[in-house]
């Protein structure tokens, strides 16, 4: 399975008012199906005063007006169906927005402090204290993200039973599936205990300050398969659910029970090195349940966090792992990170106040300037090129990075079997699938690597005996 991330702000605005919407993503299925990707996920699309652009959702059921309305998701489900696409959407359990009605409303739903201040040492993820004072005077109310974004509480059943009656709503218009946001966060230690000094840095790369504290009591507790159970039960045995579990592959079995995947973290952090990478291939096959993805909303893009020249072969290992793999929109036209938030413009919503506006820039469609076929209006963001050109070039152009994204799609439905034979010789990746060999030269220099067979895909130079430097191929012996 490929799932296709759209990050919709930033995909294609079919209305003119410079926001992607669902319009856009609509009108541009074509290209999805020309890569031939299986599934596509949508960050969120609830309606959200956009402080951690759209993680904090204020209504689960709707659907932003800056995007579309509920129907138009039943459309698109539909649409993407009549392609042999799936349509997955984002789903955010952990917190709200404070502009959610149940924050004013049920306040039982939340986390609060049992003393009038913050109860203990916890850190929120982009920095600063995990908890604030309510400003509708209650108290203090626990955040492990930003202050605009109040924790709810998993222990209490009222929101394991809402949030699943949400999945279930979403199925009935069409949705296939849900990728399950932070649920390393869902539950807290019921006694709120200080978290120890960290003695070694957590798997997220996150926020100084956070990373100061080891997360022994502000997340993954026991008892949160009850959650996932809720979840699941929400979302009907059929649906597809994918978790964002950011903590070391070792600890997501308790959360994989009722899952069909989760993000291998170790394989998305490694250093373009082979033994780096074939460790976090290991630790997500340890899983079982593994799915596998190099870039996302989150963290810069693979071609600044690599290095351009490894982006071919990234995509031919990506592509060739066992299990569901995940490309950001963007990832196939091989895309760098932008400028981020303009000069100038205020460090307020639509904006993100943790710097990752830089990986979330509108993408270019069509050579035609000024916006590249990404608006008509004026983008909220600039449109970011490839040096390979738009969306529309790269389609046209053998050997470009597109082109060779819907190759690798195409060859992954060739490969069967387990991921085998997992080598690192002389900075050289290789595994084996069935008939298949892989093999990633992450090195600077040519490096000797007999084939095993036909070359069936190659990022470079096809030399006997040899990988180019920085080359990936794959073999096939029948
Ligand atoms: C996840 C999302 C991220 C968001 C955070 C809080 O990590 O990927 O964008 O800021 O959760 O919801």
């Amino acid at each position: 399975m490929v799932v296709y991330q759209v990050y919709p702000r930033s995909f294609a605005d079919a209305d003119g008012d410079g926001v992607g919407d669902l319009g856009g993503v609509a009108a541009h299925l074509d290209h999805l199906a020309w890569l031939g990707v299986d599934a596509l996920w949508l960050s969120p699309i609830n309606p959200s005063p956009m402080a951690d652009g759209g993680y904090d959702v204020a209504d689960y059921r709707g659907v932003d007006p800056a995007f579309g309305t509920v129907e138009d998701v039943e459309r698109l489900a539909a649409a993407a169906a009549e392609h042999g696409i799936k349509l997955l959407l984002d789903v955010v359990p952990c917190h709200t927005s404070i502009e959610h009605p149940w924050f004013r409303e049920r306040p039982e739903l939340y986390v609060w402090s049992p003393v009038d201040g913050p109860p203990n040492n916890w850190r929120g993820t982009f920095g600063g204290p995990a908890w604030s004072e309510d400003p509708h005077g209650r108290g203090w109310y626990l955040h492990s993200f930003y202050p605009e974004q109040p924790d709810l509480d998993w222990r209490n059943p009222e929101v394991a039973r809402e949030m699943g009656d949400v999945l279930a709503f979403w199925r009935s218009k069409g949705v296939a599936g849900f990728r399950l946001d932070a649920l390393q966060q869902l539950l807290k230690d019921p006694e709120l205990r200080d978290d120890p000094a960290a003695t070694a840095p957590s798997i997220m790369n996150g926020h100084p300050e956070h990373e100061a504290l080891e997360h022994r009591f502000s997340s993954d507790q026991p008892g949160v398969e009850a959650a996932l159970r809720a979840l699941r039960a929400g979302a009907g045995e059929d649906a597809f659910l994918v978790g964002e579990v950011g903590l070391p592959s070792g600890r997501h079995p308790r959360y994989l029970e009722h899952l069909d995947a989760s993000f291998c973290f170790e394989l998305f952090f490694a250093a373009w090195d082979a033994e780096a990478l074939a460790a976090g291939i290991r630790a997500g096959l340890e899983t079982g349940k593994a799915s596998w993805v190099l870039s996302n909303h989150d963290f810069p893009r693979l071609a600044e966090r690599i290095g351009r020249h490894h982006v071919a072969a990234a995509a031919l290992l990506l592509l060739t792992l066992p299990g569901p793999v995940f490309l950001f929109q963007g990832d196939e036209l091989a895309l760098g990170n932008g400028p981020g938030r303009p000069a100038g413009a205020p460090e307020a919503p639509p904006y993100d106040r943790a710097g990752r506006d830089a990986f979330r820039h509108p993408r270019p469609w069509t050579a035609e300037a000024p916006h590249h076929g990404f608006t008509t209006g004026t983008p909220w963001l600039e449109v970011v090129t490839a040096p390979e050109g738009s969306a529309a070039e790269q389609r046209a152009t053998p050997g470009s990075p597109a082109r060779r994204v819907r190759d690798l799609i195409a060859l992954r439905r060739t490969l069967d079997g387990p991921l085998e034979d997992l080598t690192v010789r002389d900075g050289v990746l290789s595994f084996r699938r069935g008939d298949h060999v892989i093999a990633v030269n992450t090195t600077d220099a040519p490096r000797p690597f007999p084939a095993a067979g036909a070359v069936v895909a190659s990022t470079g130079d096809r030399s006997d005996g040899h990988l180019a430097a920085g080359v990936a191929n794959v073999t096939s012996s029948v």
